[in-house]
């Protein structure tokens, strides 16, 4: 598989609040990264881009990295449980099929560790109600529904836990994650400065700009998104070549014919080369120079011919894994086996630390107190 030359961008977000906790504090963490997808939908080019591409650089490079496919955070929506469990069946093959090996990274299903849920509750009861209404993913999840779950106003926190659980160092996101991750940052901190050091501060890594905020194909003021209604605003890994080209086809562009990419000026235009780019391995500018005398309406054709040869072998990998359910299973059992072994170390000290567990003193150790 061809992975262009992106650039991974680390981002350091400081915050002068609770500044007791030191610089040197952070290098007694050794470097571990964590995220999480979820099983709700097909995994969109965003995704795709903006996160699991990511996960399989760094997994090349050896690093020690646990990947979480968060069913809990699936069901802050309405959800439909006959069909969430093909989903996460799925969603494993998909990451498998885009190049995760589960021999040199942990991937596991959330909801078969209990620490994340214990520790969630723990970090709950240090978050207020004013910081996670402020939350733009609660914001624009929330702004259309009558009733809001309260799951969905507090699964900040349990994506807190699911990092803190591992003592991740870096969470490597698309740029619509950064507030959530700030709000890990803060909950790590204050738990640190009320409690004792026990957590690094996770520092978010981006693919690079063009790639971290993909756009959606019907309005590239928007970021692609697997809750847009309209299905013709992304495309999907399985999506079939007929629809990828139509969907391409119909992506909305601007008046200009020529193919330049200024992302603020000529947004969409843009979304289609940095796709272009990445799926040809090939960068913006080697692009710009080839199709100076192409119009935009015969450049789509040429981005969804690159489209589909990138998907096809994964989509082929996918349907032969989803062949063989037993195998998927073996491999989300084994990664919940080591993420459990993990996150009940990290739940046993905070668990001393909040004052939850006590040491019985025996009868002679009683007498000498006395
Ligand atoms: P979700 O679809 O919300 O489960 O997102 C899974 C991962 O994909 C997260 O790391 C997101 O930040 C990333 N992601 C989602 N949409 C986009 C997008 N349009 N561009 C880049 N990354 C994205
Ligand atoms: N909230 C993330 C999303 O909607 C998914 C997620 C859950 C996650 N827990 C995480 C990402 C921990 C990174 C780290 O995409």
């Amino acid at each position: 598989m061809i992975f262009p030359r992106f650039r991974i961008k680390f981002v350091t977000h400081s915050i002068n609040l609770y500044n007791s906790y030191s610089a040197t504090a952070q290098s007694k963490f050794p470097r571990r990264i964590f995220s999480g997808i979820q099983p709700t939908g097909q995994i969109h080019l965003g995704n795709y881009l903006g996160a699991v591409s990511q996960w399989v650089k760094l997994q090349q490079n050896n690093e020690d990295m646990i990947l979480s496919i968060v069913d809990l955070h699936s069901m802050t929506l309405p959800h439909d449980p006959k069909t969430l469990p093909n989903s996460i069946l799925e969603m494993t093959a998909t990451l498998l099929a885009c190049g995760i090996d589960p021999s040199k990274v942990i991937l596991f299903q959330q909801s078969m560790v209990p620490a994340h849920t214990h520790l969630s509750w723990c970090l709950g009861c240090i978050s207020t109600m004013a910081r996670l209404a402020h939350l733009p993913t609660f914001k624009e999840k929330s702004a259309n529904l009558k009733d809001v779950p309260l799951g969905l106003y507090i699964y900040p926190v349990l994506q807190a836990a699911d990092i803190l659980a591992y003592k991740a160092t870096h969470v490597p996101v698309g740029e619509d994650q950064t507030q959530n991750i700030e709000l890990t940052q803060d909950l790590a901190r204050m738990f640190n400065n009320r409690f004792g050091e026990t957590f690094p501060i996770p520092h978010c890594i981006y693919t690079g700009s063009e790639f971290s905020r993909l756009k959606s194909l019907r309005d590239p003021s928007k970021k692609m998104s697997k809750s847009d209604p309209d299905p013709k605003s992304r495309i999907c890994l399985n999506d079939s070549p007929d629809d990828i080209l139509k969907k391409i086809k119909k992506s909305v562009t601007d008046f200009t014919s020529e193919v330049t990419f200024d992302p603020d000026k000529r947004p969409g235009v843009s979304n289609l080369i940095s796709i272009h780019s990445f799926v040809s391995g090939r960068t913006v500018e080697e692009i710009c120079g080839e199709v100076q005398n192409v119009n935009t309406g015969k450049y789509k054709l040429q981005v969804a011919e690159a489209v589909i040869s990138h998907v096809q072998p994964i989509q082929k990998r996918i349907d032969d894994l989803m062949s063989d359910e037993e195998y998927l299973a073996k491999v989300l059992k084994m990664g919940a086996e080591k993420a459990t072994e993990i996150s009940e170390n990290t739940l046993d000290e905070v668990k001393r630390k909040l004052g939850l567990q006590f040491r019985i003193k025996s009868a002679h150790q009683q007498k000498i107190n006395v």
